[in-house]
């Protein structure tokens, strides 16, 4: 089946009518009609279908067996109102891609594995790419488990009403030794392939990059009646910060965001008692990061907690040159954006990424876009990887 196809049969879940934006969040009723789908999908060519220990989705095709299998993934999960393609593209592109392979009368030697991460946008529990990090065992069991979500809902008690079992996440090193090499297609997040002329490209490095959690503290006073000299106001002490952190950011050629924020009580006429905010930082190396970091830590009466980070990866150049080889005329391209790619390339298994044009540019938005015949080309790109990887 074509990946548009398979695209176009979830299009409709957790898409939200007032923003026409993804809000697939994991562990969610959407989540889990997401899930069903890929199951139905493994079932429907006959892969066998696991759930690891931390909810990652696995359809293998062939006996896994140690430094033998293919994967071929990525996640499920948007962020709030987020496009069509971060993710899904990549999972619907593998199971076309075997399709492709099959009509083709490729009969691939080693074992395959298309996989399904979960909470690659940390979304809903504020970590990147928790689903591979617990499984690479990048973060501790306990404090996964503990990660709560808006509402006060921690992943354990999540993961618990979706149905499956909390009491045995974290790192999943035998299922990872399994892995010959990881191969994630992913949307362009940005727009350096359509000046190139060129469909699908090949990644090679991720930026560093991290999220920080802080807050200010203020006293709840009443809006009228409270001298300006006698409040104790977090929201300008918070609008310096953002100021400074972001002008810092942008002399040294890093990148901060300040996406999310909440107030409490959050009334128009209370004086904020705390404001809670996010910053998402982003460098070309990693001195670069900490320099903006040090600026967050540095702003007065700050409250900083590191929420997850995540070091520079350079694909395996290895296989990058294996790659080459196969596709040469495809650009070689860096990204700032995280991936479940990256943390399995930090946890040494060999890795690649392939980019499907993006002629908006845009990405985690509803405009992120994707020529139906880009896609076509990402699905033969990925399919004549996989064939070569997996040997014939
Ligand atoms: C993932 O999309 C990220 O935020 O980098
Ligand atoms: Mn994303
Ligand atoms: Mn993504």
């Amino acid at each position: 089946m074509r990946a548009t196809d398979l695209l176009a049969q979830i299009e409709t879940i957790g898409r939200e009518p007032t923003t026409n934006g993804y809000r697939r969040f994991s562990w969610t009723a959407a989540d889990a009609e997401l899930r069903r789908w890929f199951a139905s999908q493994a079932a429907s060519r006959a892969l066998s279908l696991e759930v690891d220990r931390n909810g990652n989705l696995w359809a293998y095709r062939g006996e896994p067996a140690p430094g033998e299998v293919v994967a071929v993934g990525s996640h499920l999960d948007s962020v709030r109102d987020g496009g069509q393609f971060d993710g899904p593209l990549g999972i619907a592109s593998a199971f076309a891609a075997l399709d492709l392979m099959k009509a083709r009368g490729v009969n691939p030697q080693r074992p395959l594995a298309v996989v399904g991460f979960v909470e690659e946008e940390g979304a809903r529990f504020g970590v990147a790419c928790l689903g591979s990090r617990m499984a690479a065992g990048l973060i501790e069991s306990e404090k996964a488990a503990e990660l709560s979500d808006g509402e006060g809902v921690t992943w354990a008690e999540a993961m618990v009403g979706a149905g499956l079992d909390a009491d045995s996440i974290g790192s999943d090193q035998p299922r990872l030794e399994q892995l010959h090499c990881f191969v994630e297609l992913h949307i362009e997040q940005g727009r350096a392939l359509d000046p190139a002329g060129a469909a699908v490209g090949v990644g090679t490095e991720i930026w560093p990059h991290g999220r920080w959690r802080f807050v200010f503290e203020g006293e709840a006073n009443h809006a009228g009646t409270t001298a300006m000299d006698d409040r104790h106001d977090p929201m300008p002490v918070l609008a310096e910060t953002i100021l400074q952190v972001t002008q810092d950011a942008r002399r040294i050629g890093a990148r901060a965001t300040f996406g999310r924020l909440l107030v409490e009580p959050n009334g128009i006429n209370s004086i904020p008692s705390l404001v809670t905010g996010w910053l998402d930082a982003r460098a070309p190396n990693q001195d670069l990061l900490d320099e903006v970091a040090r600026s967050l830590h540095s702003q007065p009466g700050i409250t900083v907690t590191v929420q997850s980070s995540s070091p520079a990866v350079h694909f395996d150049p290895a296989l990058r040159g294996r790659v080459k080889d196969l596709l040469p005329s495809l650009p070689q391209i860096p990204t700032a954006a995280g991936h479940d790619a990256g943390i399995f390339a930090g946890a040494g298994i060999p890795t690649t990424m392939l980019f499907v044009r993006n002629r908006s540019g845009i990405s985690h938005s509803p405009k992120e876009h994707a020529d139906p015949a880009d896609i076509e080309a990402g699905v033969e790109a990925l399919a004549r990887v996989i064939t070569h990887l997996a040997g014939t």
